[in-house]
């Protein structure tokens, strides 16, 4: 658990045998400007760009962890895609907003930034070695998928730890890309085990060759999407306004499982004053009631606060059923659904095979910006800005379980109006909870019982994370790293960027 922000060089040995390292696998790194900006990346190495394979283990396409990859993930585009829903889908007036995770390179999910995010300050201030350390993955799926692509383009070993539970797809996409079946680790349980994958870590972390990259403590999965999600966001709802000058950011949605996309709401809450909203599964309410319990929304594990969460910055919880998130997922990756959209509601021909690009979490995303909106009574001039992590590719097989256990007949158009009405026409705003200061301290108490008595945090560093100074100081860590990068480019020995 490293819990601390880590900014300087403690072995320019290492870190130049690391960048000797990089090197000779011909692997550059982009910066995290560059990343938040890829307008910023020199023209050659975009033109390289064109020809990778972005399903490949090639360097290149770390120049790829970013939000503007077009629709066939090999060209730029100037600003994110991104799915406006209409009215008619959602129930509610205001504009929402979903930007797809799924054109990230290799894994189909944004995750690969936190992955990087997590690993390059620990890379280039001589912490981690790649030719010695294994670079190990704790994670429901999506960032230990990242970390093992960020691994296999560094040359080194990688570990993925994860909760037997997860869905088939991320464990096939695994056993192609490790070194060795055995950095697969299956723990005990499914998504909202995160303390069994913890304590599997702390196993590992005896052995000084494993580096343990936990995405729950790491403020560089803070630091990443706050510099790079959050402007990428940002510039979205910029192209939106630009078109309707009276439209305000109202909201940003993220469903919280480390946390890190979060972060991406405290820099639109300091350029348009746009309120956080935290979501999280109705079944293992842990923000909403000190909850817990067992649910089906990948990626969002839940029964502890991250460490990286800004909890006194976060304005309203919001919890979604993962029976809404199972339902609509199957509403929206079936032909019978798709035709009851586009024959009773009118859902546009070019939005319509779009939506499959909103997996389970991104949809509890819709969800929830749903429910945002009927309890703050939003408008058509407030815009809620959200995020799909992945796409419904990744759950085929959960999809099936779904429709067997529901629907075991065939899944007819009375049920797709069925699913329609109650899960979105009919949503409530129950389980929607506008955070006091009370509110905000009791979710941050609730903390310390995971980061100070379970993983030995001093008081005083679980302490500072109330104090806003701290998130702000923190904040400069993109831009100090991004000094560090240079640098060790520059000690790569290959030739100069242009
Ligand atoms: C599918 C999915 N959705 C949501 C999340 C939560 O994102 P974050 O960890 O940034 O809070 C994750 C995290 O792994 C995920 O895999």
């Amino acid at each position: 658990m490293s819990g601390e922000v880590v900014s300087t060089t403690v072995d320019r040995a290492v870190r130049d045998r690391a960048a000797r390292w990089l090197g000779r696998a011909g692997v550059r790194l982009p910066s995290f400007a560059e990343l938040a900006e890829p307008s910023r990346i020199p023209e050659g190495r975009k033109a390289a760009l064109r020809s990778a394979d972005p399903d490949r283990p090639d360097p290149a396409n770390l120049f790829r962890v970013h939000w503007y990859n077009d629709w066939s993930r090999t060209g730029l585009v100037a600003t994110p895609q991104h799915l406006l829903l209409p009215p008619a889908l959602t129930g509610v007036r205001s504009p929402i907003v979903v930007v797809p995770g799924c054109l990230f390179p290799m894994i189909g999910a944004h995750k690969v930034l936190a992955a990087y995010g997590c690993l390059i300050p620990q890379l280039v201030t001589g912490r981690f070695d790649p030719s010695h350390h294994k670079a190990v993955w704790p994670s429901t799926g999506n960032y230990c998928r990242g970390g093992i692509a960020i691994s296999r383009i560094l040359n080194c070993r990688g570990v993925a730890v994860l909760p037997e539970g997860m869905s088939e797809e991320r464990f096939a996409w695994l056993r192609a890309w490790v070194a060795d079946p055995q950095d697969v680790i299956r723990t005990s349980g499914s998504e909202s085990n995160v303390k069994e994958i913890y304590d599997r870590c702390a196993e590992l972390a005896r052995d000084p060759a494993n580096v343990v990259l936990n995405q729950f403590a790491e403020f560089g999965n803070y630091a990443a999407h706050y510099a790079c999600t959050g402007p990428a966001l940002a510039r979205v709802f910029e192209a939106m306004r630009a078109a309707r000058p009276n439209l305000r950011l109202a909201a940003f949605v993220a469903a919280s499982g480390s946390a890190g996309t979060l972060a991406a709401g405290d820099h639109l809450k300091e350029k348009f004053g746009a309120r956080i909203v935290a979501a999280e599964a109705s079944e293992c309410p842990t923000l909403l009631r000190n909850g817990f319990g067992e649910h089906n929304i990948q990626g969002i594990g839940d029964k502890h606060v991250p460490y990286i969460h800004n909890v006194m910055n976060t304005d309203i919880v919001v919890g979604v059923s993962d029976r809404s998130t199972g339902a609509l997922d199957l509403l929206f990756n079936n032909e019978t659904g798709l035709c009851y959209l586009a024959d009773r509601w009118y859902i546009a021909p070019d939005l319509l095979p779009r939506l499959k690009l909103i997996g389970l979490s991104g949809i509890a995303n819709l969800v929830a910006a749903i429910k945002t909106a009927k309890r703050l009574e939003l408008g058509e001039d407030d815009a809620i800005v959200t995020v799909a992590t992945d796409s419904a590719a990744l759950y085929g097989t959960e999809r099936r379980k779904f429709a067997a256990a529901h629907y075991p007949g065939d899944f007819d158009a009375v049920n797709a109006g069925e699913v329609f009405g109650q899960h979105l026409l009919g949503i409530a705003d129950n389980d929607v909870l506008e955070l006091t200061h009370g509110e905000r301290s009791r979710i941050f108490n609730l903390g310390y019982y995971t980061w100070v008595e379970q993983q030995g945090v001093p008081v005083a560093a679980f302490e500072r994370r109330r104090a806003q100074g701290f998130w702000a100081e923190l904040r400069q860590a993109a831009p100090a790293w991004d000094m560090l990068i240079a640098e060790f480019n520059t000690a790569l020995g290959l030739e100069t960027d242009r």
